[in-house]
């Protein structure tokens, strides 16, 4: 039942928004310079933490039923220190969500945080109603809105939550899990809110399996790990300060992986099988590793790729994931390996490190030449092209730092869609990165499909994107074409840059598939 929102409804988010924000200031400290004492965290201490596997409440013929609740909870993340997080069943990363193709995932999502939180699971070939329409938020159950909030107005209008309406505080998500394996996430997408939503914790993975990929003698368990990089910033007193500085996006001085700062992981001499996640607001990284030896790469966004590919390094947008394999079989017990962001100098430069320890292992694993088939959709396929700017809001283009962000020169606006392609349809998008002086990576992400990257820069794109996406690194200057079937629903849905703070203010656009 998709309800339609109109512009009474968005002020009402805009407004209940504003009443969250107050309440926020006792979760995370808005910070405006430094106040860190971050350099004190010793690197390679912790341990990675790998999160939990969320079971089912219940199974039937259906599907499976999952309950993820959000809520207020604290962890040690920098020693010592306790800080407050807000996580999906009060963990960050969240717990991981393990499916199988063709079997459908229900989520009873709930949520006792004093701010509007919606779910929208990133990859998902989801039905528009369980995408996580950015107003279609709930709130803890029998929250009231506060009377001075009712009879509030917006710039002069009267108050919108003068009007009653049912709030909602619970939210039955459907994800039908109709298509290939992958490394799939979820993470908050609530309006204006999302950018500091996922820095308290709101993310976690959601891994989709399928036979074919089952089928493949990769490595598997204990040898299947999940990394979500992340970067954020602490206070003294260990709290999270979360500056987005101005609209340009919220950074930090701290790795996280698996909200760990700067972890270890023993490994044994054998291949690993690494999904990684570039979990980070505004941060982008290369990675690389210390031996200087290639990652073997194996599947991009949406999957496996054709074939492994050998690539020296990987950059990585927001959202962006990756899956290396790597063979510590080639090192000597005692080694250490250290996956490094080769973006960044001093604290940034370095992610965490892989220890190598005891004798050559037997590994039953193995790294075929063959992963999938991914049929290649070519240009004569396209019915048309659209063409997107990512950029400043033009008349404020001269303003440090730009007040809005906006796609073709719009502000994101839930209730005008800026693209309507056809169900079934091929097409071709072309983003185009429109030159400010603000050099910032605008990774555009697409809901609903994959796509496959045409060219960059009129180039082949780079041999760590051939396979099936739904996020691209856009950096200042280049202008990127991507190609997609828009299949399964019909609805409405969005394209966004995935730094979170521009996704915020506004660079978000709602499409119809119609
Ligand atoms: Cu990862 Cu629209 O989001
Ligand atoms: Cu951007």
């Amino acid at each position: 039942m998709p309800k339609t929102i109109n512009r009474r409804d968005a002020l009402k988010l805009a407004l209940a928004g504003g009443v969250a924000t107050t309440l926020q200031a006792c979760g995370s400290r808005l910070s405006h310079g430094a106040g860190v004492n971050t350099a004190t965290v010793e690197r390679f201490q912790a341990a990675l933490p790998i999160p939990p596997v969320l079971q089912p409440a219940r199974s039937d013929e259906h599907g499976d039923y999952y309950e993820i609740e959000a809520r207020e909870s604290t962890a040690t993340i920098v020693p010592g220190k306790h800080t407050l997080i807000w996580g999906y069943n009060g963990i960050f990363p969240g717990p991981t969500i393990k499916v199988t193709r063709g079997r459908a995932t229900h989520v009873k999502f709930t949520s006792k945080l004093q701010t509007p939180v919606v779910a929208h699971l990133h990859g998902g070939h989801t039905p528009p109603d369980s995408d996580g329409w950015p107003t279609d938020v709930i709130f803890p159950a029998g929250h009231q809105v506060p009377a001075t909030a009712m009879a509030m107005g917006h710039m002069g209008h009267p108050g919108p939550m003068s009007e009653a309406s049912a709030l909602k505080y619970e939210h039955n998500y459907t994800y039908p899990n109709d298509q290939r394996a992958a490394t799939l996430w979820y993470h908050d997408h609530a309006m204006g809110a999302t950018g500091h939503n996922v820095y308290m914790g709101l993310a976690g993975f959601y891994l989709v399996e399928d036979e074919q990929e089952g089928s493949l003698p990769l490595p598997r368990g204990r040898y299947d790990i999940p990394l979500m990089l992340c970067v954020r910033q602490f206070d003294h007193d260990g709290s999270l300060l979360f500056n987005p500085h101005g609209h340009a996006g919220a950074e930090g001085d701290v790795i996280l992986v698996n909200g760990a700062p700067w972890p270890a992981l023993q490994v044994e001499r054998r291949k690993y099988r690494f999904r990684i996640l570039n979990a980070s607001n505004a941060t982008t990284f290369t990675l690389a590793l210390s031996s200087a030896l290639p990652f073997v790469q194996i599947a991009t966004d949406g999957g496996l790729m054709a074939r492994p590919v050998e690539v020296p390094r990987i950059s990585m947008a927001m959202a962006e994931r990756v899956e290396v394999v790597i063979d510590f079989s080639v090192y000597s017990q005692g080694d250490s390996v250290v996956l490094q962001n080769i973006e960044k100098q001093g604290p940034l430069g370095e992610i965490m490190r892989f220890d190598i320890s005891g004798p050559a292992v037997s590994d039953p694993s193995e790294l075929p030449e063959q992963l999938s088939v991914i049929e290649a959709l070519t240009p004569e396929a396209a019915v048309r092209t659209r063409t997107f700017t990512f950029g400043p809001r033009p008349e404020l283009k001269l303003h440090s730092p730009p007040i809005y962000w906006a796609i073709n020169g719009q502000r994101f606006d839930p209730e005008y869609a800026q693209a309507g392609p056809r169900l079934g349809d091929v097409e071709i998008w072309h983003f185009v990165y429109e030159k400010s002086p603000w050099r910032q990576t605008h990774p555009p992400h697409v809901h609903l499909v994959n796509f496959q990257i045409l060219d960059r820069n009129g180039q082949p794109p780079h041999a760590h994107e051939r396979g099936w996406k739904d996020t691209l690194r856009l950096d200042s200057g280049e202008d990127v074409r991507v190609i997609m079937r828009f299949d399964g629903y019909r609805g409405r849905y969005l394209m966004h840059c995935h730094n979170l703070e521009h996704e915020d203010y506004d660079m978000m656009m709602r499409f119809d598939v119609v």
